[in-house]
């Protein structure tokens, strides 16, 4: 653990568990049809920056319609938590969290503030940057995998743990309900639960959200192969695989996709693997969920976390759904 004044980056998951976990992906998702690869697996460092720069674009309303919810109920948020602490999961840069930073702060009671990413370097960017604007509070990064389970998550003092930017929606409905078991299990009562969640709407708007014209989604598609190439020794060329965002209508689900423009093989040194790639073969690589509002509560509620506030942003694009235990 690096400790600087209130400050520290805990690291929970060493390297070799993230390579244990790409080799372990990779075996199975490369010898499933379709092929397949876990979103997780997008974000080092270069992977965070290009989903920066897609929260930015004109075409990506989730990170604008979450924000503007944030802003207008960040005050409602604190006074229903009432938290000490903050956890985050997959917090990235932190960038909206500090709207509801400011309103637990003014609420007076917020001590500590907890946000976890697999991604290290950009949660120590993001935590370096938190010290300056917010030099009394304690900021405990937490470099975890919140996949594995929340057995990580700080005890001990009245907790809201907030999931946002729709990353529920990167989970299968299998995964989610297993999450929202482990989370109900581990948070007790008092403690409240901040969700936000992209909503059905319009295919062509969805699908623009992740096809935007300046090709950075594509980017953030293909940079999933350099991982591969760089972690396990493999020899993709992005430039073979086209980007492909479509919504299954059956699942109500955006799914990211990479096409093999070629027939050919890629060898993956480190497994000792070839894999070939058949002309239009695709490799799924993210799977984004859409919610209605019902649907998401009854999940919730199954799991024993009741819904306390649902907040829509105009047009019903986006919701903040904030839950107690
Ligand atoms: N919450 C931010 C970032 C969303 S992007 C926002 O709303 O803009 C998804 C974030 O989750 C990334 O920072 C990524 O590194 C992190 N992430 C993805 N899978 C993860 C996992 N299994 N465990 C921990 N963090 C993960
Ligand atoms: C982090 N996650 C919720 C994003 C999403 O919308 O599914 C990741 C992303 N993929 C493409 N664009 C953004």
């Amino acid at each position: 653990m690096d400790l600087l004044g209130k400050v520290s980056v805990d690291v929970r998951i060493s390297s070799e568990d993230v390579r244990a976990g790409l080799e372990r992906d990779v075996r199975a998702g490369f010898t499933t049809s379709p092929k397949t690869l876990p979103p997780v697996w997008f974000y080092d460092d270069r992977g965070s920056e290009l989903f920066d720069r897609i929260t930015r674009l004109p075409e990506y309303y989730l990170t604008r319609c979450e924000r503007f919810l944030i802003e207008g109920h960040a005050h409602d948020v604190a006074s229903m938590a009432r938290a000490e602490v903050l956890v985050e999961l997959g917090a990235g840069t932190c960038d909206k969290t500090q709207v509801i930073l400011d309103a637990l702060l003014s609420a007076g009671d917020l001590r500590r503030y907890v946000p976890l990413d697999v991604s290290e370097g950009t949660l120590r960017g993001a935590v370096a940057e938190l010290a300056k604007r917010y030099p009394d509070l304690e900021i405990a990064g937490l470099v975890a995998d919140f996949q594995r389970g929340l057995a990580v998550l700080p005890s001990g003092g009245r907790r809201l743990v907030a999931f946002l930017g729709s990353t529920i929606g990167n989970f299968g409905s299998e995964q989610r309900h297993g999450f929202f078991g482990d989370l109900s299990a581990c948070l007790v009562t008092g403690d409240t639960f901040l969700l936000g969640v992209d909503l059905v709407k319009d295919r062509e708007r969805l699908v623009a959200a992740y096809s935007d014209h300046g090709g950075v989604t594509a980017e953030f598609n293909r940079n999933v192969l350099l991982v591969v190439n760089r972690e396990l020794g493999a020899d993709f060329d992005p430039s073979l695989f086209e980007h492909r965002a479509l919504f299954n209508e059956a699942e109500q689900c955006i799914e990211m996709r990479l096409r093999a423009t070629a027939d050919h093989v890629v060898a993956i040194r480190s497994l000792g693997m070839e894999i070939h790639f058949d002309a239009g073969e695709e490799l799924l690589t993210e799977t984004s969920a859409k919610f209605t509002v019902g649907g998401i509560s009854a999940e919730l509620s199954d799991a024993g976390i009741s819904v306390d506030a649902v907040w829509e942003s105009p047009g019903a694009e986006y919701a903040l759904v904030m839950c107690q235990l």
